[in-house]
């Protein structure tokens, strides 16, 4: 693995503090992507538009009202594109192909994400990786405090990011700093193998406000603040979006709190109505033979996902002959994701040796039971999909949240469809009413995609009524204003 490369050009070399950025955003987001999407046309002109994220969305109306920036990476290595969109200030990070290697796939993605994911994989801990972490959690802090006006706030966003709210902190006191995790925050005794737990707590506690999707992430933040770094946390249990707990640093005193991330609810609902999409979903149903049952997975192709608990349960339920294979198809939706990491390539061979499986064990040559695409969906596809689908099968075996979910119930004011969802999903922790299921449990599995599609139509519609309900009015929006609220004591 490469070490880093110093490069003059990179903004650790540039001034910053209050003076350099006089001219600067009062509102600055910082997280590893940029929003945006790039187009190079026929005549090779490049054209930058706003990704359609949930995050942008729901902020978008703050970009609308106050001077705005983004810092992140473009996605691509070595790049020195500078990209510009309307509404906000984009400030791209570079990052080295060496450093993408040692911080977004290896430290970030090798250690961090399989760690707080339970250790599905076997985190590796190194300190070359390490380094660069480090390394490039710096150039961030400084391209947000370039960015930043005086007393800007600034959002800082998830793992890739830990160390930035105390850096940042050091060039630039005068800020209010939040931090969000937007995966699952494990406990003590996982948290604890990390050779770097210190360093990655404190310099979590250089933000103001530090958000976790539930209280449990919030706990187990205050627990290690307590257990090892030695801090008086409050013991007082958190609530969501209320009752913060708080970590004492003696000159100042840090919140934590419970925020679970939503949807744009109403704009995804919108979408999915839309007669295109609506003539879409039925079209799609006559594609696959007009099944009886037509199950849905979407997920980026990622080991925390459970691609493989849903298709080894509806093997399973074949085999026991609970549902008919002849009627009855699985599409799953894969988007490629990190593939340069090994654990993701494993993966892909698995889930691929376990659908050819299953299909050629109960297919017939015109109709596999399991349809498994390996690309990205365009958005109207994909709402599309959802509105056809008589299940959607979240099965996790760990996720912060899981947005797909909510996306499936807001494309249902139908009251059609079910929801299969596990129980090491955030998402479940507020989706009461879906068909909770234990991915390790294959019982509890299979139990809950068969009732999915086989229960009484008035039970699915009672169900996905109270989802609706909870879908609905929970939205992005209200996440997004609720951490900022409380981060600017409004
Ligand atoms: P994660 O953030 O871990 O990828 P989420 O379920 O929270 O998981 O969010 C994934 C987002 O990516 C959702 O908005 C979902 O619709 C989208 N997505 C996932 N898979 C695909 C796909 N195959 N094609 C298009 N969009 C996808
Ligand atoms: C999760 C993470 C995000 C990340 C996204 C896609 O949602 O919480 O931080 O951006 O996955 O992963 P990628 O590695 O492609 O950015």
């Amino acid at each position: 693995m490469a070490t880093t490369e110093s490069n003059p050009d990179q903004p650790d070399s540039t001034p910053s503090g209050p003076d350099a950025a006089t001219a600067g955003a009062d509102f600055v987001v910082v997280a590893n992507r940029l929003p945006v999407n790039k187009k190079v046309t026929a005549d090779g002109t490049v054209e930058w538009t706003r990704a359609p994220g949930g995050l942008v969305t729901a902020l978008a109306p703050i970009f609308d009202k106050t001077p705005g920036a983004w810092v992140g990476w473009t996605g691509s290595a070595d790049s020195t594109d500078d990209p510009h969109v309307e509404g906000i200030d984009i400030r791209a990070v570079p990052l080295s192909s060496a450093e993408v290697e040692d911080y977004y796939e290896g430290f970030s993605n090798s250690t961090l994400w399989p760690l707080y994911h339970d250790g599905l994989v076997k985190p590796e801990y190194r300190a070359d990786w390490w380094d660069v972490y480090v390394e490039v959690n710096r150039r961030f802090a400084r391209a947000a405090s370039e960015a930043a006006a005086p007393g800007a706030t600034v959002w800082v966003q998830d793992y890739q990011l830990q160390l930035v709210p105390a850096l940042l902190r050091e060039l630039r006191p005068d800020l209010k700093i939040g931090f969000f995790l937007h995966i699952p925050f494990p406990p003590y005794e996982l948290f604890s193998q990390l050779p770097w737990r210190r360093e990655i707590l404190t310099g979590l506690l250089g933000a103001d406000l530090i958000g976790f999707h539930l209280p449990g992430g919030a706990q187990n933040f205050l627990t290690l603040a307590r257990r090892i770094l030695g801090l008086p946390v409050s013991s007082a249990p958190v609530g969501v979006r209320t009752d913060f707990g708080t970590v004492d640093l003696g000159e100042r005193t840090v919140r934590v709190g419970a925020f679970p991330i939503s949807i744009d609810s109403a704009g995804v609902a919108a979408q999915a109505a839309s007669s295109s999409v609506q003539e879409r979903a039925a079209a799609l149903r006559a594609e696959l033979g007009n099944p009886r049952h037509l199950l849905l997975g979407v997920d980026r192709l990622d080991y925390t996902k459970g691609i493989d608990v849903r298709i080894e349960s509806l093997e399973r339920i074949f085999a026991a002959g609970r549902l008919n294979p002849a009627d009855t198809v699985l599409v799953q939706l894969a988007s490629p994701s990190r593939e340069n990491v090994e654990s993701y390539a494993r993966l892909r061979d698995t889930v691929e040796r376990t659908v050819s499986h299953i299909n050629g064990t109960y297919g017939t040559v015109g109709s596999p039971p399991v349809r498994y695409l390996l690309q990205p969906v365009p958005r109207d596809e994909l709402l599309a999909y959802f509105v056809a689908a008589d299940a959607a099968l979240v099965t996790p075996w760990r996720d912060g949240m899981n947005l797909v979910t909510k996306e499936y119930v807001a494309c249902r004011p139908d009251l059609g469809g079910a929801l299969v969802l596990s129980e090491f999903t955030g998402a479940a922790m507020e989706l009461h009413e879906a068909y909770l299921m234990n991915p390790y449990d294959a019982d509890s599995t299979d139990d809950a995609v068969v009732a999915a599609v086989t229960d009484p139509p008035e039970e699915r519609r009672r169900r996905m009524a109270i989802l609706r309900d909870q879908v609905m009015n929970n939205d992005v929006d209200q996440w997004a204003r609720s951490f900022l609220d409380a981060l600017t004591g409004e």
